[in-house]
Formats: C-alpha cells, sequence, structure tokens
C-alpha cells in the first residue's frame, strides 16, 4: 500500500461525490440542495426540508401537501412499538432505544435487501414520522404519562412539543423546534452519515443504514456537544462567573464545549440562527440567564482565543442545548433530537449513494508482527 494515501480518520479523503449538502467553512455558510440554510431557516418546514433532500428539489404546493399528509398519517406508533420502549431496559439509553425501533419497524413494512440500485426509501418515510413519537412516548413513559397519539395538524417540531407535553405548545415554541429539526437535517459527510452510506454500499437495508448511523451519532465526539454545553453554563451559574470559570478551565486546557469546528472557520450559520432564537425564546419566557452566560462566555472566549492567535467561534451546539431546555426538554433527549432531525439527511444519503454505488472498502496499512513461527502453548 502507498503509504502517501494513508489519512487517519480520512481526514482531507474525498470519499465521494454528492448533490446534497455544501459547506463552506470559510464564510460560515452551509447550503441544502444549493439553498441557504438561513432561507429555510425563515422559510420552509422540516417536512419540506425532508422532501427538498429526499427529491432533489423544492416541491410545489400540491407535492408538498401530498408529501405533509404522507407524513402526518404515519406518525402514530403501533401498540407493541409502545410495549417495546416501555419495556426497554432503565439503563439503556433514548439513543439504544432508537436504534433498537428503527431495527423493529423493519420488520412492519414490506422491503427488501437492497440487490439493484432501486431503493423503497422514499416509500419508508415512517421512519422519519415515527422517530419523533418513539422519542416523546420514551419520556412519557419515563414520567409515568400515558402515550400521547400524534396530532395532524402540526407542524413535525410543534407536534414533537405536544407529545412530550400532552398539550399544545406556544405557536412560537413549535416553530422553534420545528426550525432546530431543519437546521439539524443534513450536513455533508460526518461520522453517521459517513457510516449510513457504508451500510448502504453493501446494498444493505435503509433500515440497517439508519440504525448503524443512530450508532455513530451516539458517540459524543459527534452527536453533539449540546448537552455538555448546557452542563458547563449550569455549572458557571452566573453572568460574573464567567471570567474566572473560563481562567480555571482554559488553564486546566479544558474544552469549551460548543466551541470550534474541525469545517468552520467561522461562526457555524446554524449558531448564528439558533442564538436568535434564544433570545426570542428567552423573550418569551421572560429568562435571560442562559443566555446572558452563553453570550458572556462566547465573547470572553473569543477574545481570549483571538489573542492567543486561535480564533474559535461558536458552533450548532453552543446555543441549542439552552433554547431546547428552555423548552423544557430534558438533557439526556438532545442528541436524540438530533437523530430525529438527520434521519431525513441519512435517508437522501442512502439513496444517492445507492444511484451511483460503489461498496466502500478502504484498505489500513498494516504495521503488526511479520510473519512469526507460531508457538504451541506448552511453550509460551
Ligand atoms: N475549547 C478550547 N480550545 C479549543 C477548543 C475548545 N472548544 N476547540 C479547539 N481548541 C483549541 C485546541 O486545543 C487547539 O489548540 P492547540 O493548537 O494549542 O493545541 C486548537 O484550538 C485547534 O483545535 P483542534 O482540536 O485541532 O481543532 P479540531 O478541528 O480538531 O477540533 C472540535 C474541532 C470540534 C473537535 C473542537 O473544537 C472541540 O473539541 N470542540 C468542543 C466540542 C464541541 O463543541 N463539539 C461539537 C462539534 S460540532
Amino acid at each position: 500500500m502507498n503509504q502517501s494515501t494513508f489519512a487517519k480518520g480520512l481526514e482531507g479523503v474525498v470519499a465521494a461525490e454528492s448533490e446534497i449538502c455544501q459547506i463552506d467553512g470559510q464564510d460560515g455558510r452551509l447550503y441544502y440542495r444549493g439553498i441557504s440554510i438561513d432561507d429555510l431557516a425563515v422559510h420552509s418546514s422540516f417536512e419540506e426540508t425532508a422532501y427538498l433532500l429526499l427529491y432533489e428539489k423544492l416541491p410545489t404546493a400540491a407535492e408538498l401537501s401530498r408529501f405533509t399528509e404522507q407524513m402526518r398519517s404515519q406518525r402514530s406508533i403501533p401498540s407493541p412499538v409502545r410495549t417495546m420502549i416501555r419495556d426497554f431496559p432503565e439503563n439503556g439509553s433514548p439513543m439504544e432505544l432508537l436504534q433498537s425501533v428503527i431495527s423493529y419497524l423493519s420488520g412492519s413494512q414490506e422491503h427488501t435487501i437492497q440487490h439493484s440500485a432501486t431503493c423503497n426509501c422514499r416509500n419508508t418515510l415512517h421512519q422519519i414520522a415515527q422517530i419523533a413519537t418513539v422519542l416523546a412516548t420514551y419520556q412519557r413513559f419515563r414520567e409515568g404519562q400515558p402515550y400521547v397519539e400524534p396530532r395532524t395538524d402540526l407542524s413535525h417540531g410543534a407536534n414533537f412539543l405536544y407529545m412530550l407535553r400532552g398539550e399544545e405548545p406556544d405557536e412560537f415554541e413549535g416553530r422553534v423546534m420545528d426550525t432546530c429539526l431543519v437546521l439539524h437535517a443534513e450536513h455533508g459527510f460526518c461520522a453517521s452519515t459517513f457510516t449510513a452510506r457504508v451500510v448502504a454500499s453493501t446494498y444493505s437495508t435503509c433500515y440497517c443504514s439508519i440504525s448503524a448511523a443512530i450508532g455513530a451519532l451516539y458517540g459524543f465526539l459527534h452527536g453533539g456537544a449540546n448537552e455538555p454545553a448546557l452542563t458547563m453554563v449550569e455549572e458557571i451559574g452566573s453572568k460574573e462567573n464567567v471570567a474566572p470559570w473560563l481562567d480555571r478551565a482554559l488553564a486546566e486546557k479544558q474544552k469549551i464545549m460548543g466551541m470550534g469546528h474541525r469545517v468552520y472557520k467561522a461562526k457555524d450559520p446554524r449558531a448564528v440562527i439558533i442564538e436568535k432564537h434564544l433570545h426570542d425564546l428567552s423573550e418569551l419566557k421572560g429568562d435571560f440567564h442562559l443566555y446572558e452566560i452563553l453570550k458572556e462566555l462566547e465573547n470572553q472566549f473569543r477574545e481570549r482565543m483571538q489573542e492567543a492567535g486561535k480564533p474559535l467561534y461558536p458552533n450548532v451546539d453552543f446555543f441549542s442545548g439552552a433554547v431546547y431546555s428552555l423548552l423544557g426538554i430534558p438533557k439526556d433527549l438532545f442528541t436524540p433530537i438530533f437523530a430525529v432531525a438527520r434521519t431525513a439527511g441519512w435517508l437522501a444519503h442512502v439513496l444517492e449513494q445507492r444511484k451511483d454505488n460503489r461498496l466502500y472498502r478502504p484498505k489500513c496499512l498494516y504495521v503488526g508482527s511479520q510473519p512469526v513461527q507460531y508457538v504451541p502453548i506448552d511453550n509460551r
């Protein structure tokens, strides 16, 4: 093997061509199929974004209406799935539950192992539709509350909050939740998406792709620093404590959660949008506590990193945990919510992989022992 092609973690390696997501890390811009995330956040919905990702174009009004109806009609989860959620071992994480449920759902729909380039992923929208219901139901059962049947007159985001709470959220809260799903729906060749594509490249089923991707997302290097970012803010406790807390954290060489990004060398465009939502949500709730600490932390951290010659900016996770917290969502659901949104992107990548498939089969650079004599057990 030519050593020059070795790149640890495949860093810098172009593994495939893709038309789905463009990231301009230098200027902090993000596009789904050429449409700016800024426009999608203001004008679109999660359902329209899912259509855009899966069907490679924005829908007409009639197409969106059909697609929305199809997704919403599949939100409800069958009784055996509810039983499975109720019986899921207490020590299992919600991410592991989502993985298991996706595998379980594969038995409820007709589908085939894909031997050809044709794939029925677009007909299996229930994966995107139901994963939100599964998560909300998990939380309800954990609180000793009954299952809430999903509604078909609410957006994906608003319905998720409705199912969690058992009562309809404020219209703005529903919009914020839906926008968060739009912002997390896709982000190029991250570890989970690559995982989904590797599985798809073997002509396995889309269910196997999605459950494998959820597994990859679970790891803390990927699935979101939003939970520890919120824990960090809670630990800081007040705006006044930011400076001494930061002094100590940097002296101890701690990583500040929600700061920095491998690709973005500017403020993550999703962070810009979520920050605005956090501000407006804080206003709605009359509670600026988290917002003020985060802004103070952002300002002081950026100033110090700039002085140190390491310009670093907030990523998507910096403000999102605070938004979810104000929406009353517990911390351990933050990464699963990421999965709820990203299912749309994963499926789009599975479809794209199948269109022009080549089995992923990289090599490794062998650095182990050269051939040696086998030593019988009594002689070792
Ligand atoms: N807090 C403090 N210092 C940070 C930092 C952070 N969040 N992120 C990067 N740095 C520093 C590194 O220590 C390094 O300093 P050095 O050159 O003196 O060693 C320098 O900035 C470059 O960082 P590096 O780790 O090489 O960047 P990366 O591209 O490999 O890492 C992340 C990107 C996201 C893994 C990293 O920024 C990080 O761990 N952030 C916190 C976790 C997080 O928010 N994850 C969610 C990502 S969406």
